[in-house]
């Protein structure tokens, strides 16, 4: 019997490459940056299954080129790379890998919050930097947490996690926006599902867990930033176009909110120059929020048993277009 093709689009770890090649012939990217989109079509069109990741976009015209495609397998749990309606209007099945990487996306949520407001990365940098000439009484303020507002915006598994590691650890007070209530996180954490303005207007930290949708790409801008106390700590762990980061890095400029800690930007990677690089309250790491060992291999079981379930024609363990 011939084996499924497919096209792994880069390296993941070998516990899903080697759950996909005992049922398929893979043909494994083997470069660090992306395939290009024309290489990326040339790859897939004579394959059954495809293993994308966050960087590769699956669109119409890759669908167009791949005519044997069952299913694509994404290496990520959110699925704006992908054209979900087109795959759908082709039969072409979606996976993701939701769940395992809940915890370890709550953590940076939660590092990137500690670490914007105690001002960890200004304040190391210029130690560093020789500057450190003596304790000072009046130096380094930053924002208590005990007891303070936290405002998730979007309280699925991430939002919910990094709400519950914030109350439980440092009593805090949670306020969400969901598109639907979420008793659990009503019952254990006392949380309250608000309107975003409301949201906004009372939280002394903001963390972004929604997906990226048409109705959330832009959610905050200059007024949604005014809005916010001028103490206010905003997080970033979704996706880098739910900001407009013009507006953002004027909001921390002009002293309109304290500070900002993203994991994501728009696009990615941020060039080196770009003016929230300037900014001394602005802290950026490099998307990284999955980055585990242990929740990459989760990851990569997860999309290697999607994998295997589209090339066999079987309904995906975590399928984001049952069809
Ligand atoms: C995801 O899975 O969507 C993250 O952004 C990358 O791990």
């Amino acid at each position: 019997m011939t084996r499924p093709k497919v096209f792994v689009a880069r390296r993941i770890p070998e516990s899903g490459l080697n759950a996909m090649a005992a049922h398929c012939d893979l043909d494994v990217w083997p470069e660090q940056l992306p395939p290009a989109p024309d290489e990326l079509r040339r790859r897939v069109a004579d394959c059954s299954g495809l293993v994308s990741l966050l960087t590769d976009r699956v669109d119409a015209a890759l669908l167009e080129a791949a005519p044997k495609l069952k299913v694509v397998s994404n290496f990520a749990v959110g699925f704006n790379n992908i054209d979900v309606p087109a795959c759908t209007a082709r039969g072409v099945r979606v996976g993701n890998t939701p769940g395992v990487l809940t915890d370890a996306t709550a953590d940076i949520a939660v590092s990137l919050l500690l670490a914007a407001a105690r001002r960890l990365p200004d304040s190391a940098a210029d130690a560093k930097a020789g500057h450190w000439l003596t304790w000072e009484p009046l130096g380094w303020m930053g924002q208590d947490l005990v007891g303070r507002t936290l405002g998730i915006v979007g309280m699925g598994r991430i939002g919910f996690a990094t709400a519950k590691r914030l109350h439980g650890g440092w009593g805090m007070k949670v306020l969400y926006t969901a598109r639907a209530a979420k008793p659990d996180a009503d019952r254990d954490l006392g949380a309250r599902r608000v309107e975003l303005d409301e949201l906004l207007a009372q939280s002394d930290y903001v963390s972004v867990h929604a997906d990226l949708n048409p109705t959330t790409k832009g959610l905050f801008g200059a007024a949604q930033f005014a809005q916010m106390k001028r103490s206010a700590v905003f997080v970033n762990t979704s996706r880098g176009p739910l900001v407009d980061q013009t507006a953002l890095a004027a909001a921390l400029r002009n002293g309109t909110i304290f500070a900002a800690g993203l994991d994501v930007t728009d696009p990615e990677p941020l060039v080196p120059s770009h003016e929230l690089y300037g900014l001394p309250n602005c802290l950026i790491v490099p998307h990284i929020a999955s980055a585990t060992p242990d929740t990459r291999n989760a990851m990569a079981r997860l999309c290697a048993n999607n994998l295997i379930a589209g090339v066999k024609g079987e309904p995906l363990p975590h399928c984001v277009n049952p069809v």
